[in-house]
């Protein structure tokens, strides 16, 4: 049976268990190997990737973003859904909040954005953020009454360093929602692959200046924690859909 659909955890999410019969598998591509688990949910073949890996070991900005998107690419998948916890920049959009981002604003500075490497090509990006599976995820949370938005802008930074206040007021003026380190160039891949991919972005915080609070990764990595059931229940809705 195919792979068609990939996904793809982020912080706080290190392990497929909504998944059965699952096999581990090391996919070689020219940027170096994708590690992904496949399984079984509801009958359909799914994939699972851990972006910083299952120990959460790589950083943000040194995730092998081409290595991932080209593996999930081979093994089949046209569709992905990728978490991300991010920071908010809209008094609207709290934590534990959905974002289903329909935009992004790219402040990252050191890596790949492409698989091209001769001749010329320029990818359309009206729509980075597939509206399709927009859509599903946006039926599947309000199925589920979890509360969420079905449009934002996200703004990735370079990392790993968390977000002066003035960037923050920076990025608000720019039209800015959400800040995060790992959306771009990983939707940008995929798109050039020919993919569609979905951001499901959870609100762990209040971006640096408007929360009252030091940010620290933990306090991240514990309100994913926290709501990581409602993220599974959310992907698993959605999928089966
Ligand atoms: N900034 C950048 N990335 C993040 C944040 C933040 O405030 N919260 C979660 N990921």
């Amino acid at each position: 049976m195919p792979v068609r659909i990939a996904l793809i955890g982020g912080t706080g999410v290190y392990d497929p268990n909504i998944l059965s019969d699952i096999r581990e598998e090391k996919i070689a591509t020219p940027f170096g190997t994708a590690k992904v688990k496949t399984g079984v949910y509801r009958g359909r073949e799914v994939a699972f990737m851990a972006r910083h890996g299952e120990d959460h070991s790589v950083p943000p900005h040194l995730v092998n973003y081409r290595a991932n998107i080209w593996g999930l690419r081979k093994l089949g998948v046209k569709n992905i859904f990728a978490t991300a916890a991010v920071g908010s920049l809209n008094p609207q959009m709290g934590p534990r909040e959905f974002v289903f981002a329909d935009q992004f604003l790219d402040f990252t500075r050191s890596r790949p954005q492409t698989f091209v490497e001769k001749g010329v090509v320029h990818l359309d990006m009206t729509d980075p953020y597939c509206p399709e599976l927009r859509r599903l995820l946006s039926r599947a949370a309000a199925e589920l009454d979890l509360k969420h938005h079905v449009a934002g802008t996200y703004v990735c930074t370079e990392g790993p360093r968390f977000e002066t206040p003035a960037e923050i007021r920076m990025f608000r003026q720019l039209g800015g929602d959400l800040v995060g380190m790992t959306s771009v160039p990983e939707v940008v891949l995929a798109r050039e692959a020919g993919m569609c991919y979905a951001a499901i972005a959870m609100v762990t915080n209040f971006a640096a200046g408007i929360s009252p609070t030091r940010l620290s990764h933990q306090e991240v990595v514990d309100v994913m924690a926290a709501n990581v059931d409602n993220l599974r229940r959310l992907a698993m809705r959605t999928i089966e859909m």
